[in-house]
């Protein structure tokens, strides 16, 4: 295994009124190639503030991230909302494709063929968002990640919004784009019961420090932090 991402002692911090915040308190961990970290921890612990970091768009950082992967892509928690309503199904997969200059036909063959890779077919193509289900949209919300072959995806909280049968369905399709195409997550949850299921080594942070770092098999069984503890204790 080859690290596909390794942060060194990062910091990263927001703007706040006229002083500066630290939120991210000298986080280091690695996503290997062809793995799964799970990373969890509670509300505003600062998970989604580190995938901002790794994606360049939190610029107030010092520390190290480096990124063998140019074109990093996201999941998003509410696929209703990270859905353009007013574009089509077939629009929305296209944008990575059109941003790079690909080709109308050639865009449209991707999306057709991207929108069977996700369990559905072609004829969402010309549908809206709201005509999907809450799980149709994340089928697209993955398709339209995954699109322009990045090897590296953040998935913040895919299926927390979706209902649990729902969820077990998009868990298998990540797992099976996963190793189709070779790619590797870092996977945001606050669900054990999920994390356990696919992840591969798990961090957890509290107050925008890493207070646990292990193999799933480790973190669950030998759990270090009262942190942890009390967060395996809770999905019992
Ligand atoms: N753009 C921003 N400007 C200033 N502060 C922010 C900004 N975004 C987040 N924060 C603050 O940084 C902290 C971490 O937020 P973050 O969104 O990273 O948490 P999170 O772990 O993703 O939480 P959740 O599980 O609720 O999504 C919080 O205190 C939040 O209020
Ligand atoms: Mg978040």
């Amino acid at each position: 295994m080859s690290a596909l991402l390794e942060v060194k002692n990062l910091n990263v911090y927001y703007k706040e009124n006229r002083s500066r915040r630290q939120v991210l308190h000298d986080v280091s961990f690695t996503v290997e190639e062809g793995e799964i970290l799970g990373l969890v921890g509670e509300s505003g612990c600062g998970k989604t503030t580190l995938s901002r970091a790794i994606l360049g768009i939190n610029k107030d950082i010092d520390g190290q991230i480096i990124l063998k992967d140019e074109r990093p892509r996201m999941v998003f928690q509410d696929p209703a909302a990270s859905l353009n309503p007013a574009r089509s199904i077939g629009w929305i997969l296209e944008e990575p494709l059109r941003n790079a200059g690909v080709d109308k036909a050639t865009r449209r063959k991707l999306a057709e063929e991207m929108l069977c890779r996700v369990g559905l077919n072609e004829t969402y193509y010309h549908r809206k968002p709201r005509e999907l289900s809450g799980g149709q949209r994340q089928r697209v919300g993955i398709g339209a990640a995954i699109i322009g072959n990045p090897k590296f995806v953040i998935a913040d909280e895919p299926v927390s919004a979706l209902d649990v049968t729902i969820q077990a369905e998009i868990l298998k399709l990540l797992v099976e784009l996963k190793n189709d195409l070779g790619l590797s997550y870092l996977f945001i949850s606050h669900d054990m019961d999920v994390v356990w299921q696919i992840c591969d080594r798990v961090m957890v942070m509290k107050d925008g420090e890493v207070v646990e770092y292990g193999t799933r098999d480790e973190v669950f069984d030998h759990p270090r932090h009262p942190y942890t503890k009390k967060l395996l204790a809770a999905s019992e």
